[in-house]
């Protein structure tokens, strides 16, 4: 799972499992870096990743947000639900005011009903409780036309992130 943070120059990551969603925060970096952003990957590190209570989740890393004015937030989805890991580190991070958010999962299986949109829909929720409004989202099925999924993400997000 990850988190990208961008500054106006800045962008970064957070916290691959398998390293599918990892691979796409990569993507994401080299488009960028392309259009002339400075970018940077971070990784979100819990002490137990297979925790499934978001409560119990204790952080070992908790990326920064403040200095950057955008976000790319990016996770595994768990169980046909966002990585509780996610979820613990959104929930503590401050308010997302004024940022420019957007977020993506990875999933196995094909259809984005197979846990992917139900993982967009919590992580917009506990975005937007924050503060903020998600501009874009993108589901990456690995199992099935990944490599179009992960092209247009990263198309979609980039273009964004640019205007
Ligand atoms: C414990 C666990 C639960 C998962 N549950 C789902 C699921 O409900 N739906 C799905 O499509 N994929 C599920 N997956 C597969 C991952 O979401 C998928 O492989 C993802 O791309 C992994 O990203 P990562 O390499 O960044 O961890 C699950 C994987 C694990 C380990």
């Amino acid at each position: 799972m990850f988190v990208i943070q961008t500054s106006q120059k800045s962008y970064r990551i957070v916290h691959p499992h398998t390293g599918n969603t990892y691979s796409v925060a990569e993507k994401l970096q080299e488009n960028l870096l392309r259009k002339g952003h400075s970018v940077s990957i971070e990784k979100i590190i819990a002490l137990q990743d297979n925790q499934q209570d978001v409560q119990k989740i204790v952080l070992e890393r908790i990326p920064q947000i403040s200095g950057y004015d955008a976000l790319i937030f990016g996770a595994p989805v768990r169980g046909f639900s966002l990585s509780p890991v996610m979820k613990a580190y959104i929930s503590q991070i401050p308010s997302l005011q004024q940022k420019k958010v957007v977020c993506y999962v990875t999933e196995f299986f094909p259809y984005p009903w197979m846990g992917g949109n139900q993982a967009i829909t919590q992580m917009t929720k506990i975005c937007e409780a924050k503060n903020t409004k998600i501009i874009a989202t993108g589901i990456v099925n690995w199992s099935r036309y990944r490599d179009k999924k992960i092209a247009v993400v990263v198309e979609e997000f980039s273009k964004l992130l640019s205007s």
